[in-house]
């Protein structure tokens, strides 16, 4: 229990960067804090318009529903970031930071320009006092740039910094936000720290509510996807093992999962992990280790990254050899682009990899998402065919023109197809008319289950060619 209710008390919330993280974590402070003002600014007109509309720029299960009470009430989405920050208690900074692909600690260290445009942004229009709140996933002892930076304000304006990370994950984001297993302030101000405590105890139970220095808070989020993250990627790395011994990797999940030391989460085994944060997060404990002088400790967290990119590659070798050693102009249905269900986003998607790849084979791609657009996964395969100059050659331009069709359903991809590639395990690939399916596919009819999502026994029975991750 804290001792020292805040004397702060918040009524004006600003946060940077109406994202995957800004905008659902925003819907919800709004949602429960009706007494308190609650805008998101973006430089991204689009995605503000887009949030001010009935199409939400992110797709995730129940949002649209809170965005739509709050909207218009004490929920705001505008372009006008100076004014926002200057009226608000407390800035919220939510922007991305992705890996850096150039220069030091390029596929490493975490890209912190965004981060840093934000605070520097802070510091020139403040005024009073204000509590800045780091809920970007941030390298440990970035706060200390972030104090830095606002420490030289010449606005007379001060502040505290605040690590609030995100434990959110996408797809179940309003769930876990009503109901999170804990909220971690990291801060050094204990006045601070209570003016936030105060507005999640608007709904979070208090012994849920975590108050740690900001290291171990930055630290504590990098670490939680580390070893989330590694779970999959050992079960994965068993999964291999299964299918060369003939165990079933499911049963042996199930196996070990009912040991109460090792609990039954994060254990499916899949075509790999993707996301925002799990390759970014380990990536960046992995810079820091080896900045740290800690190569061992480096190399043992990187492990988990290989491992998950062997996993996609070897998805994408048992097609080739198991389709008698070709996949050239065969027709491939690709059954979802998300990196997990209930979400459009397709950032690290193990998808965007294996079409790579199967693109490189000269497949023919019929791909299908339900809430994935043509135009994001065309950006994205193009992004990841591009040479070390950003560049396209003509061959890899071809086959992005010429060999990929995107669908308005996985019957229409599978038509006519040599095999379905199951990439996504949205729930309405369970129900579809196989038996319908079967006979518009070309013979034999093969089903990659990279989600163990179909219920394998009965494809069998149907006459699909079938193979999922570890049996
Ligand atoms: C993750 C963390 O869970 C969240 O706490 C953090 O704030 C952000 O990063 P997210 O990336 O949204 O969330 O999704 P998550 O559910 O963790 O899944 C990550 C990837 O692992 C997905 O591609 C998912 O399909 C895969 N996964 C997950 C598996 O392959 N098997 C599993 O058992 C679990
Ligand atoms: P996340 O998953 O971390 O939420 P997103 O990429 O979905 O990441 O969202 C980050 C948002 O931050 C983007 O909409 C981007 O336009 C916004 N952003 C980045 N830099 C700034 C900035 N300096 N000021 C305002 N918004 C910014």
């Amino acid at each position: 229990m804290l001792k020292n209710p805040s004397p702060i008390a918040v009524k004006k919330i600003c946060c940077i960067g109406a994202g995957y993280v800004g905008g659902p974590t925003m819907a919800m402070i709004a949602k429960q804090c009706p007494h308190i003002q609650v805008t998101v600014v973006d430089i991204n007109q689009q995605r503000i318009d887009e949030w001010n509309s009935e199409e939400l720029p992110i797709y995730e299960p129940g949002l649209h529903e809170i965005v739509s009470e709050c909207r218009g009430k004490n929920l705001t989405f505008t372009t006008d970031v100076d004014e926002t920050i200057r009226d608000a208690d407390m800035v919220f900074i939510s922007v991305n930071t992705p890996t850096k692909t150039f220069g030091v600690g390029a596929g490493r260290a975490a890209n912190l320009e965004f981060v840093e445009k934000c605070a520097r942004k802070i510091a020139e229009v403040s005024i009073g006092h204000k509590i800045v709140v780091e809920k970007s996933t941030l390298p440990v002892r970035t706060a200390e740039a972030v104090k830095t930076i606002l420490s030289n304000s010449t606005t007379g304006a001060s502040f505290d910094v605040l690590s609030n990370p995100e434990f959110l994950a996408e797809g179940t984001a309003v769930e876990d936000l009503i109901s999170p297993d804990r909220v971690l302030i990291g801060g050094e101000n204990e006045t601070a720290i209570n003016a936030l405590v105060e507005v999640y105890a608007n709904w979070v139970p208090r012994e849920r509510l975590l108050t740690t220095n900001l290291w171990s808070s930055e630290l504590s989020k990098l670490t939680a996807n580390a070893f989330l993250a590694q779970r999959v990627s050992s079960i994965n790395a068993i999964s291999a093992l299964c299918e060369a011994t003939g165990a079933d990797v499911d049963e042996v999940s199930t196996a070990i999962g009912t040991d109460s030391r090792i609990g039954p989460k994060f254990l499916k085994a899949s075509v790999g992990f993707g996301g925002s944060c799990f390759q970014k997060d380990i990536l960046n404990l992995v810079y820091l280790c080896e900045y740290f002088g800690l190569p061992e400790v480096a190399q043992y967290w990187e492990q988990v990254v290989t491992m998950n990119d062997h996993q996609k590659q070897r998805f994408v070798n048992r097609m080739v050899r198991t389709m008698f050693n070709t996949v050239s102009d065969k027709r491939i249905a690709i059954w979802g682009f998300a990196f997990k269900k209930d979400t459009n986003d397709i950032r690290e998607s193990a998808a965007i990899y294996v079409c790579r790849d199967l693109l490189m084979e000269k497949a023919k791609l019929a791909i299908y998402d339900p809430q994935v657009k043509p135009e994001q996964m065309r950006a994205a395969l193009e992004s990841v065919m591009q040479d070390e100059n950003g560049e396209l050659n003509a061959m890899k331009r071809e086959l992005l023109d010429n060999n990929v069709q995107y669908c308005d359903n996985g019957a229409a991809a599978a038509d006519d197809a040599h095999a379905i590639a199951v990439l996504t395990e949205w729930d309405e690939f369970k129900d579809c008319d196989f038996e319908a399916i079967r006979d518009s596919m070309k013979q034999p009819a093969f089903v990659f289950d990279g989600r163990n999502l179909l219920k394998h026994a009965d494809l069998c029975d149907k006459g699909f060619t079938y193979f999922g991750i570890g049996f």
